[in-house]
C-alpha cells in the first residue's frame, strides 16, 4: 500500500495500516529504522499524520513525561478537538485522563487488584482451562484463540469481580464480540452495561471479598459510570493482551525447535517462551495516542505542541542498541516494554496477575494435549490486521483426543 504524498516534516511517511503492518513487522521495523531513525513520521488509517517511536531511549522518555506527552488530546487542542479516529480516543476514558483525576482512577483499581491472592488465582486458572478444555478434548481438534486463549482471561477475571459462574461465558463471549467490531458489538455493549450495573448495586448492598467491593470502597469520587468504564478498561486490558500473550507464546512453542513439545526435543520451560514473546511478539505493538502539549526535540525529530505521537513498543524492544545482534536468548532479560512504563504504563500487579493466567492456561493445555501441534502449516497462520495490537486470526490445532476431567 503506497502512502499518499505528503510535505514538510511527513514527507515520505510510512501508512501505518493494511497488510504490510500486520504481517511483516520484524522487517519492516528494520526499513523504518533505517530510512528514518528512532521516531518515524507515519500516516494513520484515514490519512492523518502521526510520529511512531520505535527507539527504545525515545519511547521511554515519552512514557515517562506525562507533562510534554499527554494523554489528555484537549490539554493542547481544546475542547473543539477530533482526534484521529485510528488512535481509539474515548472521552473520560481511564486511558486518555491526566493528573490528579487519573491517578485516582488507577490507583483504586492497582489497589483492588493487588488484595488478589495469587495462589487462588492459579487455581481458578486451572479450573476454568480444565473446563474449556473439556468442550473439545474428545474431538482431536479445535481453534485456540477464541475457544482458548481469549475466554480463560475474562473468565477469570471476571470471577475476581465477583460475577457469578453462571454469567462468566456469555460476559466472555460479548468481550470478543466487541473486541472484533462486529455487528453485534452494540447489543454486546448495552448487555456489558447491565451486567456491570447489577454488579455494583449487589456489591455495594453487601461487600464481599471481591475486586469490585475493594473497587468501591477505594473509587471515591468516581461516578458509577466512570466506574463501569474502569472495569471495562481491566477486563479487556487484560482479555485481549493476555489472550494474545498465550497465542503468541502457543504459536511459538509449536514451531520453534528450541520449544518442541516433544521429549526427544528437550522441552524448554514455558515461562522462558513467555518471556520470549514479550521481546519478539509483544502482545501490544504501539499504544494508544499521546499529544505533545509543546515544541521539543525527540530523536533528532521536531516534534511540534499538539502532534500525535504513538510509542511502538515491539518497535522499541528490537531496537539493535538494547538488543544483541542475534536476539538467540532473551532468557531472564525482563527489560523489554511489552507492559509500556510510566503512569500510564500496566498497573501493578496486572502484568503479575496477566503472568500466573498465561503460564497458566497453557501449562495445563499441554498437560492435558501433549501431543498437540498446529493443523496448519506454519506459513499460513495470519496476524490480526491492527495498529496497536500482536496477536493471531487463528490458531486451529490438532491431538489425539483425550478423556473428560470428572467435574472439571
Ligand atoms: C490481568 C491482566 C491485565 C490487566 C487487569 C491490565 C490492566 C491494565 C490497565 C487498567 C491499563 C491502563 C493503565 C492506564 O492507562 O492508566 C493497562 C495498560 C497497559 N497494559 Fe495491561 N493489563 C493486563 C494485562 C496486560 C498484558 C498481558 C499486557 C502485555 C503483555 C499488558 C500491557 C499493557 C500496556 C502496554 C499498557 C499501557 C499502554 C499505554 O501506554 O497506554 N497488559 N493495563
Amino acid at each position: 500500500m503506497s502512502a499518499p504524498e505528503i510535505e514538510g516534516a511527513h514527507s515520505g511517511a510510512v501508512p501505518l495500516y493494511g497488510q504490510r503492518f500486520a504481517e511483516d513487522t520484524e522487517e519492516l521495523f528494520r526499513e523504518m529504522r533505517r530510512d528514518h531513525g528512532p521516531v518515524v513520521p507515519v500516516l494513520l488509517e484515514g490519512g492523518d499524520p502521526a510520529w511512531l517511536v520505535i527507539g527504545y531511549r525515545e519511547a521511554h522518555r515519552v512514557l515517562t513525561d506525562g507533562q510534554l506527552f499527554a494523554r489528555d488530546p484537549y490539554r493542547c487542542h481544546g475542547p473543539d478537538y477530533v482526534p484521529p479516529q485510528a488512535v481509539g480516543h474515548v472521552p473520560g476514558m481511564l486511558m486518555f485522563l491526566d493528573g490528579q483525576v487519573h491517578a485516582r482512577r488507577v490507583g483504586a483499581v492497582a489497589a483492588a487488584l493487588a488484595e488478589v491472592d495469587q495462589f487462588g488465582l492459579r487455581t481458578d486458572c486451572e479450573r476454568f482451562a480444565d473446563r474449556l478444555i473439556d468442550a473439545f478434548a474428545t474431538a482431536g481438534e479445535v481453534e485456540l484463540i477464541e475457544q482458548y486463549a481469549y475466554r480463560i482471561p475474562v473468565l477469570v477475571v471476571g470471577g475476581m469481580l465477583g460475577l457469578p459462574d453462571s454469567q462468566l461465558m456469555a460476559v466472555a463471549q460479548d468481550m470478543k464480540t466487541m473486541s472484533d467490531g462486529r455487528k453485534e458489538a452494540i447489543d454486546a455493549w448495552g448487555r456489558f452495561i447491565a451486567t456491570m450495573t447489577r454488579l455494583i448495586e449487589i456489591k455495594r448492598a453487601r461487600p464481599g471479598r471481591d475486586v469490585m467491593s475493594r473497587l468501591l470502597g477505594y473509587a471515591t469520587g468516581v461516578t458509577d459510570d466512570e466506574l463501569i468504564q474502569d472495569i471495562l478498561v481491566v477486563i479487556s486490558g487484560s482479555q485481549e493482551n493476555t489472550a494474545n500473550w498465550i497465542g503468541n507464546t502457543l504459536r511459538l512453542m509449536l514451531t520453534d525447535d528450541r520449544f518442541a513439545l516433544t521429549l526427544s526435543g528437550g522441552r524448554r520451560s514455558v515461562g522462558q517462551a513467555l518471556n520470549e514473546v514479550l521481546w519478539e511478539d509483544t502482545p501490544v505493538k504501539a499504544t494508544p495516542g499521546r499529544w505533545a502539549t509543546g515544541d521539543t526535540e525527540l530523536g533528532g525529530r521536531t516534534i511540534r505542541a499538539g502532534d500525535v505521537i504513538l510509542v511502538g513498543l515491539a518497535g522499541a524492544n528490537a531496537d539493535p542498541r538494547v538488543r544483541p545482534a542475534v536476539h538467540g536468548d532473551s532468557g531472564g532479560n525482563h527489560a523489554h516494554l511489552a507492559f509500556g512504563s510510566g503512569d500510564h504504563g500496566c498497573p501493578y500487579p496486572a502484568p503479575e496477575l496477566a503472568e500466573v493466567m498465561a503460564q497458566t492456561a497453557i501449562e495445563v493445555l499441554l498437560d492435558r494435549l501433549p501431543d498437540v501441534r498446529l493443523a496448519i502449516p506454519e506459513d499460513e497462520l495470519e496476524w490480526r490486521p491492527a495498529v496497536h495490537v500482536r496477536g493471531l486470526s487463528a490458531l486451529p490445532v490438532r491431538f489425539t483426543p483425550a478423556y473428560v476431567v470428572e467435574g472439571g
